[in-house]
């Protein structure tokens, strides 16, 4: 038998980087993990591209380092989290890309979309994927690429989001797959049955025999192929979902009316809503959170959630410290922002590539309001921590009047979970309590979740719910004057940053 201890590593396919991660029952082993950051291509204005050959060397060599540190023989399955909606084709034949991937980011579609729904389409996505008219997701972007790029559309042809391409280069090229999390990030799922939808492929020009097979987001995808260099031969790929929904997993939010918010590049709050598809309302969200295989350890189930899509939260830090030199790394801006006791009057709205929930705004840019001869850096930097709380309130109030639910608390990770001056005023403006966890890392920690329930590593979803412990708890303070006319304000800063393009 055996002495080795088995563990998942986690594939973290970001979109500033891939991180790869050793993950064991129990929680308390050292990290064991590798990153390797990739080039943001800006070709155009508002439009983001990656290289899909960079990414999938960064995916190769992060895992073979992994790998090598805690043993070949200790891995008991590979887990696969992504950045959502981001696409790209390629040729089955050569696995070469034909040309980048198109980023989640990219806005190039927006005025297709405009032209979509003055067609009177937004019912029929709407009601079919649980979507918005939005440039966000992957099908006008799949669209763009099969008419601005020279791609025979025949049986050479395959279109993936970045879950895809990676199973497609670890298999070797034997397993063409995605999860319904993905899928129903691109425009193109039905997300009720679970299958691709004809009249939205149609609809978009997209061959349907192309798009990858959908299969349980815990559950055997395939195995590493033998060609890989620095990874071994038939370790099962048995968990792949959308960063996000790998997010609420990894929180153990299993239970409708559980709630996650992650603070990344953008801020993106998922609402567990149970096995039902709830009717998909105005300007909000649904989306499939995972499925489990009948074989797996919680079998045969599915999971829906109501969302609530930030674009920029972090990246705002990122400016203040590639865009403005205010700060020289982004763990100063929280020390920075509690140097001063509110923001002077200062609203940022860090509307970098338009708004998301609950406006769906493409044209909406960034705006600063209330700057006096008193302003500082400190200033500026309280106001782009504050948008975090404001913008993550305004998509928690949508979804609630929507759904009629109310969250009960607020569980919360990423980057700039980091900073506790946030997360307080997060549960001020939200008047819930929030819990930042032990470990973080949840995208990486639900990937490997569902890898591992898969294979036999966690044996159940109550078992995997232990593991999670809590770090820091934020209680909102009951008194709401100065909360809500704060809120009111910042509604009339969003004002400002709306429609600015002239379209
Ligand atoms: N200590 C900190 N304080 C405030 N913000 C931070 C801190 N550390 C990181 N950030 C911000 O968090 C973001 C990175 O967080 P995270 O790695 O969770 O992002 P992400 O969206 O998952 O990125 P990717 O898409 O590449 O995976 C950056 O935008 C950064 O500015
Ligand atoms: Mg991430």
């Amino acid at each position: 038998m055996s002495t080795v201890p088995r563990c998942v590593v986690a594939i973290d396919a970001g979109t500033t980087g891939v991180r790869s991660r050793a993950i064991f029952p129990g929680g308390n082993a050292p990290v064991v993990a590798a990153y390797r950051e990739f080039t943001q291509h800006y070709p155009d204005n508002g439009w983001v591209e990656h290289d899909a050959d960079e990414i999938w060397q960064a995916v190769l060599a992060t895992l073979a380092e992994v790998i090598a540190q805690v043993g070949p023989d200790a891995v008991a399955a590979i887990g696969i989290t992504n950045q959502r909606e981001t696409v790209l084709a390629w040729s089955r034949r050569t696995s070469t890309p034909f040309g980048t991937a198109i980023v989640w980011q990219d806005r190039r579609t927006a005025e297709r979309c405009d032209q979509l729904f003055a067609e009177g389409q937004l019912p029929l996505v709407r009601e079919t994927t649980g979507l918005v008219l939005d440039p966000y997701f992957s099908a006008s972007k799949i669209e763009w690429l099969l008419t601005h790029r020279d791609i025979p559309l025949d049986d050479d042809l395959a279109l993936g989001t970045i879950d895809s391409w990676i199973v497609w280069r670890l298999t070797g090229g034997a397993a063409h797959v995605t999860d319904p999390s993905n899928a129903s990030r691109t425009m193109l799922l039905d997300i009720r049955s679970l299958h691709w939808s004809q009249p939205l492929c149609d609809l978009f020009g997209v061959p349907m025999s192309a798009l990858p097979e959908v299969r349980p987001s815990s559950g055997r995808f395939g195995v590493t192929s033998a060609e890989l260099t620095g990874v071994p031969a038939g370790i099962p790929i048995s968990g792949i979902a959308g960063d996000q929904q790998a997010a609420l997993f990894g929180q153990a939010c299993f239970a409708p009316g559980m709630a996650k918010n992650t603070y990344g590049t953008g801020s993106f709050i998922l609402l567990n809503v149970g096995d039902t598809c709830p009717p998909p309302a105005e300007g909000m969200l649904t989306t499939v959170a995972w499925t489990l295989a009948a074989e797996s350890g919680a079998g045969g189930t599915v999971a829906y959630a109501l969302e609530g899509a930030i674009f920029v939260t972090g990246a705002a830090v990122q400016w203040l410290r590639d865009g403005l030199g205010i700060i020289s790394s982004a763990a100063e801006v929280g020390p920075l922002a509690a140097s001063v006791s509110d923001s002077g009057g200062v609203y940022v709205v860090p509307a970098f590539t338009g708004l998301g929930s609950p406006w769906w705004d493409p044209y909406a840019r960034g705006t600063i309001v209330g700057i006096t001869r008193g302003t500082t850096t400190a200033h500026l930097a309280r106001a782009v921590i504050e948008a975090m709380a404001y913008q993550t309130r305004d998509a928690v109030d949508a979804m609630s009047a929507a759904a009629g639910v109310q969250i009960a608390d607020l569980r919360v990770d990423g980057g700039a979970s980091a900073v506790d001056a946030m997360l307080q005023m997060q549960a001020d403006q939200l008047g819930v309590t929030v819990r930042r966890p032990a470990d973080q890392e949840t995208t990486a920690l639900g990937a490997a979740y569902l890898a591992g329930l898969a294979e036999g590593v966690w044996p159940s979803l109550a078992a995997i719910a232990d593991e999670w412990s809590v770090d820091t708890v934020f209680v909102p303070e009951p008194d709401r004057t100065f909360t809500d006319l704060g809120h009111a304000t910042w509604q009339r800063a969003v004002a400002c940053s709306r429609d600015w393009i002239m379209h």
